[in-house]
């Protein structure tokens, strides 16, 4: 195992680059199952959540090539039907699977996800709306078996505007025997990502990006090339640590519409956002002003920068109330930056932050990946000493390289043996 290793204290400046989404790929690359050819994807992170995927897709029997520049995605001769456990409990991203192979194979064999440590995170609503569609489901032995002849189109009402949930229902629709409704769907930029991928391959979709999508089916779906939205979760990440740090930082290759309520609290905190198309520029400012926010589907504040925002707001003159409404137990990092100093009381889904004017380097422990970025933020605005954040396999799950694009910005951070 690894650790990382920070002396903080030292404002970050010059430019960087964003990667592409985790959140789009994965979906994207399960959407490749649904059509015939190859496909060939650009801008697919380098990430361990992304290995994953592949090590189960190759299992189906999918062949994978590659460049320096792109993934090559055949799934022209399936021959599998089963994500098996082992693979499953480190990603549970893996739900997505079910729809493509259900809408192709006729059935799917998925290990369940459990919870993790920010929830317990059910997928009944996936599997609810697959039922409707026409699916038999039943659970054995902690495996999802599902099997169908052609899926129908259906009305489906999601209770909660579940992001995986819309993309695996709108995956099973594609090849349904009629028309497909999805309300309440998830309107997150992955899942427009998706959409687009499989409009191209020959689906007819409609309205995402919007509450109610609907999806007329199609007989087959061919293979194309798509380049993967960037990241809104590290570009954000990027902006918060350059406000964090007192820093000026150039970060390109991003979507500044995907990262709009961050922008507009970086602002009301006092930082300097400047956009210029494809490119942010985020200047710390000598003081930083405690704000609120509550987490939101988009385009409200994403939970995955809850926890980046709350170390910011450790260092912010005055308090902040943060408010997490998506998942019910993501304040694992508190305790952690507790340990740097920070003052936060939580009250239910509710942290209260008394900023301080500084955090100090502790040993710290990641328990998950986007907690893992708050402590890498932590130690990098740090004073008296080196930030140890062990467990880091959490952040490599979802950010690429992320120590060394820091390296680029001047920051004082590096890897070592646990
Ligand atoms: N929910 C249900 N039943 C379901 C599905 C969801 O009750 O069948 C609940 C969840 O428990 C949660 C809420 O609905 O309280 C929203 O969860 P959602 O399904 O939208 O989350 P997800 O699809 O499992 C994706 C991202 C997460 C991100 C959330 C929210 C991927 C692969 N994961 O998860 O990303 O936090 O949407 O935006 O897209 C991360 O990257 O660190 C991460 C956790």
């Amino acid at each position: 195992m690894e650790k990382m290793v920070i002396e903080g204290g030292r404002p970050l400046r010059g430019a960087v680059s964003v990667s592409g989404a985790k959140n789009a790929a994965l979906p994207i690359m399960a959407g490749c199952l649904l059509g015939g050819g190859r496909h060939v994807l650009r801008n697919v992170p380098r990430l361990r959540d992304i290995s994953t995927i592949v090590r189960i897709m190759e299992q189906l029997g999918v062949r994978f090539d590659e460049g320096e520049d792109f993934l090559g995605v055949d799934a022209s001769d399936l021959s599998g039907y089963e994500a098996p456990y082992d693979l499953v409990r480190t990603m549970r991203a893996s739900i997505l699977l079910l729809g493509p192979l259900l809408a192709r194979q006729g059935k799917a064999r998925i290990s369940l996800p459990g919870g993790c440590a920010i929830g317990a995170r059910p997928v009944n609503l996936h599997l609810r709306a697959l039922v409707a569609m026409g699916a038999d489901m039943h659970l054995d032995q902690g495996y999802i078996h599902a099997t169908a002849g052609r899926l129908k189109g259906a009305d489906i009402f999601f209770d909660i505007p579940t992001v995986t949930g819309t993309e695996n229902i709108m995956m099973a629709a594609v090849l349904a025997e009629g028309r497909t409704v999805l309300r309440n769907a998830a309107n997150e930029p992955e899942v427009k990502d998706l959409a687009d991928l499989l409009r191209a391959m020959g689906a007819q979709i409609e309205g995402d990006g919007g509450d109610i999508i609907t999806i007329e089916g199609v007989e087959s779906l061919k293979g194309v090339e798509h380049t993967i939205i960037p990241d809104r979760i590290e570009t954000g990440t990027f902006m918060i640590a350059a406000a964090m740090t007192g820093g000026d930082v150039s970060i390109s290759g991003c979507r500044p519409e995907h990262v709009g309520a961050l922008m507009e609290k970086l602002k009301s905190a006092g930082v300097g956002v400047e956009v210029v198309p494809g490119c942010i520029r985020v200047q710390g400012s000598e003081e930083i002003r405690g704000v609120d926010i509550k987490t939101m589907p988009f385009p409200g504040f994403p939970t995955d920068l809850q926890a980046q925002f709350m170390a910011l707001m450790c260092v912010a003159r005055g308090s902040s109330l943060i408010r997490e409404t998506i998942f019910e137990n993501r304040f694992i990092h508190v305790s952690e930056l507790k340990r740097m100093g920070a003052d936060i009381e939580i009250n239910g889904n509710q942290a209260l932050v008394r900023g301080r004017e500084r955090l100090s380097a502790a040993p710290v422990m990641a328990t998950d990946l986007r907690a893992s970025a708050c402590l890498v933020l932590a130690g990098l605005a740090a004073e008296g000493g080196r930030t140890e954040v062990s467990r880091i396999y959490h952040l490599d799950r979802g950010y690429e390289a992320l120590d060394v694009k820091f390296q680029g910005l001047g920051a004082a951070i590096w890897r070592e043996k646990e």
